[in-house]
């Protein structure tokens, strides 16, 4: 192996807490300072040095959490102590009875003690034990006294720390917690499963439990799985902290993520108002599945004098049961709604139901595909969620509850708005209706084109473009901009003043960039991100239409596909008579932020390294970027120049091994303004 020079050792420590920082940011304190792309930059630096010299490589390095062999079964662990379980409490009634069994016990000391209160995660109970601050085994719950060791799934977990933060922590600790799926991973990794002909997982805590007992490590990793501790225990059985409260602060100080929404109650009284307040506000917008909440008495040498009953649930602690968001109802019929691509997408009509406190009506089926591997038919008793935020979500069905009178679903061979042949096109799992004149997609096409993310047109609400195209004042985008003050008071539910502020709008909309635009007009496969590269990158309209659709991939960030979609859009007869009816209604077709073509440093590629003293790594970027330059993470022989700050390291010592020219920031201003 080759010896490792002390500059890059240096080096790859700092990357190493470096990026274990950004993750305590992200995951734990949940205010990320490093973007997803100066991570990334550090992650590769990381990569590269390990490459290169693999006595670099440790256990706790963030590279280390993939790549682990698959196994053949998983070994048994004994946890250091056991893995309890918790009563329940429905109600309020039962808060106070759990309280009353307490001071039968302790009497008024539980007064004194109080409660701490945590969000009971739905996921799959996990412990982890910590060898001198670094993850050394993670085991499933099993019977509570002996679990499996799931030590290389749960390493690829991110949020869960390879190694503890701070120099307080115990030579050996068991941190446990909850592995659980965010639902809008739990709602993407079943799409994945149905489109590999795959069964899905009923619910996100099927779902992480599955996850921990694969035996390919990779397929884990590939899960956006998530975790939260919620107690530590040290080899004696005692916990590293005086309170229940503050437990969670040093597991937090420790670069552990807490669940948010935790709490210190005095009074039982007050632990069901926390319990009403996450029930019925804060739930449905969490973005993780919850059943409840866990109450905990919080001095914890109070805990011990409770105890634990039957050797299998503690005294002094109780789960707070919510009533699940999930309901069962019968499916009425299944339609489908036209996207402004002309996407087919099937929808449930259902019985109404409460799910969580909201009447359920409808709930998207996604495509074809997915009700056929869910066997779903029309009459069916279904089970459906509401998965936060998201929109609601028709698990499946409950086959034991058929009678013989459902009926299988086919997708419709025609567009229901406009009577068009629906097609579906290969390697695709949606289905089309091609009619670019469809006045479903003309209806979609509108509200995205006055969208937040495209031109932005205040006032111009979905209920309005309906009354609009109704009228026959508009079919597609450009008409919009021929719509007078007259027209509009005519119509219903506008004044003089409403309709005057929405033609002002309109008009206003011209001044919009071209990135803009080019979202706005709904190409396919190209989202708001890649629309501002392409629109910085040829600046114009004319350049962006003449590029081909090899000009168009070399863009960073533009794949094949869109690049093909890009080029085949431009090339479409229909889509240029728009685009040129666009021009003559005084549309800006110009990227005030472009790329300069020919800048002082086009075609020059720069690598930054150390801290510059006035420009953060972001701005220097933005600056080579505009002068017409690239900026890439690894020094090399094609570098054109490195620009080294305070504390620059192998960057530097290997730009000049190369030969490379080393300038600073002052040079650097000079170069991208030409002089
Ligand atoms: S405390 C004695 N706190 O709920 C303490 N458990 O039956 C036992 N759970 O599977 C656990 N969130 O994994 C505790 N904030 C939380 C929790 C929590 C979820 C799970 C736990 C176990 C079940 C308890």
């Amino acid at each position: 192996m080759p010896a490792v020079p002390t500059t890059t050792s240096q080096r790859a420590a700092a990357l190493r807490d470096a990026l274990a920082r950004a993750q305590h940011e992200y995951y734990v304190l949940d205010q990320p300072v490093l973007s997803d792309q100066e991570y990334d930059r550090l992650f590769r630096e990381l990569q590269t040095l390990e490459q290169a010299y693999p006595a670099l490589r440790t256990e706790d390095s963030p590279t280390q959490r993939v790549g682990a062999p698959v196994q053949s079964a998983f070994r048994t662990h004994r946890h250091l102590v056991r893995m309890l379980s918790l009563d329940n409490a429905f109600d309020q009634a039962e808060l106070v009875a759990f309280e009353q069994s307490i001071e039968r016990i302790v009497g008024d000391a539980v007064h004194r003690s109080g409660y701490t209160v945590e969000l009971k995660i739905d996921g799959a109970a996990i412990a982890l034990t910590y060898r001198d601050g670094v993850l050394a085994t993670a085991a499933t719950r099993g019977d509570g006294t002996e679990g499996e060791d799931v030590t290389l799934n749960v390493r690829t977990i991110r949020g869960v720390p390879l190694r503890l933060l701070g120099d307080d922590v115990p030579p050996l600790l068991e941190v446990r917690g909850e592995v659980y799926l965010p639902f809008t991973g739990f709602e993407q990794m079943n799409e994945a499963r149905v489109a590999a002909g795959e069964p899905v997982y009923v619910n996100p805590r099927n779902a992480a439990a599955g996850s921990m007992r694969q035996l390919d490590p990779s397929i884990t990793a590939a899960r956006p799985l998530r975790f939260f501790g919620y107690a530590a225990v040290l080899p004696d059985g005692t916990a590293p902290a005086r309170t229940q409260w503050e437990l969670l602060e040093r597991l937090m100080a420790w670069g552990v993520p807490v669940a948010p929404h935790r709490a210190r109650c005095h009074t039982i009284a007050d632990v069901g108002r926390w319990a009403d307040t996450i029930e019925h506000q804060t739930r449905a917008a969490l973005g993780f599945a919850i059943d409840g909440g866990v109450v905990k008495v919080n001095d914890i040498a109070l805990q011990d004098e409770l105890g634990v009953r039957n050797d299998r649930t503690p005294r002094w602690a109780v789960a707070r049961k919510f009533a699940p968001d999930m309901a069962v109802t019968r499916l009425e019929q299944i339609d489908v709604s036209i996207g402004r691509t002309g996407v087919v997408t099937p929808f449930a009509v259902l019985a109404p139901v409460d799910v969580g406190g909201a009447t359920v009506t409808y709930a998207s089926l996604h495509n074809a595909d997915q009700i056929a591997a869910k066997d779903l038919r029309v009459g069916d008793i279904v089970q459906v969620v509401r998965a936060g935020d998201v929109i609601p979500y028709v698990l499946g069905p409950v086959p034991e509850r058929r009678d013989g009178s459902e009926q299988r679903w086919q997708l419709p061979a025609v567009c229901p708005r406009c009577g068009t042949t629906i097609v579906r096109y290969r390697d695709d799992v949606a289905s089309y209706c091609p009619n670019v004149a469809c006045p479903g997609r003309q209806l979609e096409g509108l509200v995205h084109f006055a969208s937040k993310e495209a031109l932005d047109i205040d006032g111009l609400s979905y209920a309005r473009i309906q009354q609009l195209l109704a009228a026959g004042y508009v079919h597609d985008v450009a008409d919009l901009f021929d719509v007078s003050v007259a027209q509009l008071v005519a119509l219903e539910r506008f004044g003089t003043k409403s309709a005057e502020n929405l033609v002002a709008a309109i008009a206003a909309a011209k001044q919009q960039p071209l990135s803009r635009l080019l979202f706005g007009l709904g190409i396919r496969h190209v989202g708001a991100q890649a629309a501002q590269l392409l629109a910085r990158q040829f600046g114009t309209r004319d350049a962006l239409m003449a590029a081909t659709p090899a000009q168009l991939g070399e863009v960073r960030g533009i794949g094949e596909i869109m690049a093909t979609s890009v080029a085949g859009y431009f090339a479409d007869p229909t889509a240029r008579a728009l685009i040129e009816r666009l021009r003559a209604c005084g549309l800006r077709f110009d990227e005030p932020n472009a790329v300069q073509a020919d800048g002082p440093l086009t075609g020059a590629t720069v690598v930054l390294t150390g801290s510059l003293p006035t420009l953060s790594r972001g701005e220097a970027t933005a600056l080579v970027e505009q002068a017409g330059g690239r900026v890439t993470s690894g020094v090399s022989r094609k570098t054109t120049f490195v620009v080294a700050g305070e504390e620059a390291g192998s960057k530097l010592d290997k730009a000049v091994a190369l030969g490379v020219e080393v300038i600073d920031e002052a040079e650097l201003r000079r170069r991208v303004s030409g002089t």
